[in-house]
């Protein structure tokens, strides 16, 4: 039977990625750095038979075909892997998320990374992490970053074809047991600006992508000094400071890209005041939503949790350790 299950976890990126330099093949500009969630993930059965008319992707109970968003996300890493594994029949996907689909909490990158893994090994294809991140990065740049437990650097490469461009784990799972990530949902709604039209907005108006551009490499070697140190107020730092750099990016973009809800600002100004009086040391970072995560560590969870859940607006506050590889599980959705 040519039927696969897999289960990807989500990803937010400390070194932030926005903006691609090959839109088809999804090459980014420059290299960033991730950090696995345990708390967030997507579980996808794929399978491939005559006995579906055509391929579909039921993703939280609703179905999507070709011509849908959710659905054209996959044509890219599917069609390789039919031209890989020769595999030509019709496909069902069904997945489940276990994030806040679309909400900025990065379901896109846990979803395709547990699509490519599964579908590959439906098709029959014995293909390796970094060809695996390959083939995700294609349906969603920062799913590339998904097939790693962990930390992981996705690499920009400078190969037209994309072949180094991938990602590749930098700290194991375990390596750093204190490390949190603090998610206050501020909204549950989809997102006003899909990351696909918003990176490609900047890249074409934004006069502060070319000095961003420039700076993210030296954002990036640094972090990873900080990493491997585990310095955790060095790594915190420049995560911020990339942050700001991504959404400053964003709003100087023609027309501006605002994501950030006041929530998401009294929350950034709660971390912080209590940061500057030492009451806990936590660093913000946000993507493409209105939900705002906060890199900390172990014993500066209670306190941060409870800071931010008194500001009016926040919904749910989600608390993460660092996430594990994917993996192919024996119990299938359908
Ligand atoms: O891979 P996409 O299209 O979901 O782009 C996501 C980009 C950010 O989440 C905003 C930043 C990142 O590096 O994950």
């Amino acid at each position: 039977m040519k039927k696969a299950t897999a289960r990807a976890h989500a990803n937010i990126a400390l070194a932030k990625y926005w903006g691609k330099r090959d839109e088809a093949l999804i090459l980014p500009y420059f290299d960033s750095l991730s950090v696995t969630l345990d708390a967030f993930f997507t579980t996808t059965s794929v399978e491939f038979s005559d006995v579906f008319e055509e391929d579909s992707l039921e993703l939280d109970g609703e179905i999507f075909r070709a011509g849908e968003k959710e659905f054209d996300r996959l044509l890219a890493p599917l069609s390789h892997i039919r031209e890989q594994s020769g595999v030509a029949e019709s496909m069902r996907a069904v997945s489940k998320n276990d994030v806040p689909t679309a909400a900025g909490l990065a379901s896109s990158a846990s979803g395709t990374a547990a699509f490519v893994m599964a579908a590959a090994a439906a098709a029959g294809l014995n293909v390796s992490s970094k060809e695996l991140s390959i083939l995700a990065r294609m349906g969603s740049g920062s799913a590339s970053r998904s097939l790693f437990g962990g930390f992981a650097q996705w690499h920009a490469g400078t190969q037209n074809d994309g072949s180094d461009s991938f990602a590749e784990q930098l700290v194991e799972q375990d390596e750093w047991p204190e490390f949190r990530v603090v998610a206050c949902i501020v909204s549950k709604k989809q997102k006003k600006v899909a990351s696909r039209a918003g990176m490609k907005q900047t890249v074409a108006t934004s006069p502060l992508y070319e000095g961003w551009k420039q700076q993210a490499p030296l954002d990036v070697a640094a972090m990873k000094q900080a990493l491997a140190a585990k310095d955790f107020t060095t790594l915190g730092q420049i995560a911020e400071s990339s942050f700001a750099q991504l959404h400053a990016t964003m709003l100087s973009t023609n027309p501006p890209i605002l994501y950030m809800a006041p929530a998401s600002v009294e929350v950034i100004n709660t971390i912080w005041a209590a940061r500057e009086t030492g009451e806990f040391e936590g660093y913000i970072t946000m993507d493409a939503g209105p939900q705002v995560k906060i890199f900390c560590l172990a014993h500066d969870v209670e306190a941060i949790s409870t800071a931010v859940s008194a500001v009016s607006g926040v919904q749910e506050v989600v608390v993460s350790s660092v996430g594990p590889d994917p993996t192919l599980l024996s119990e299938h959705l359908f």
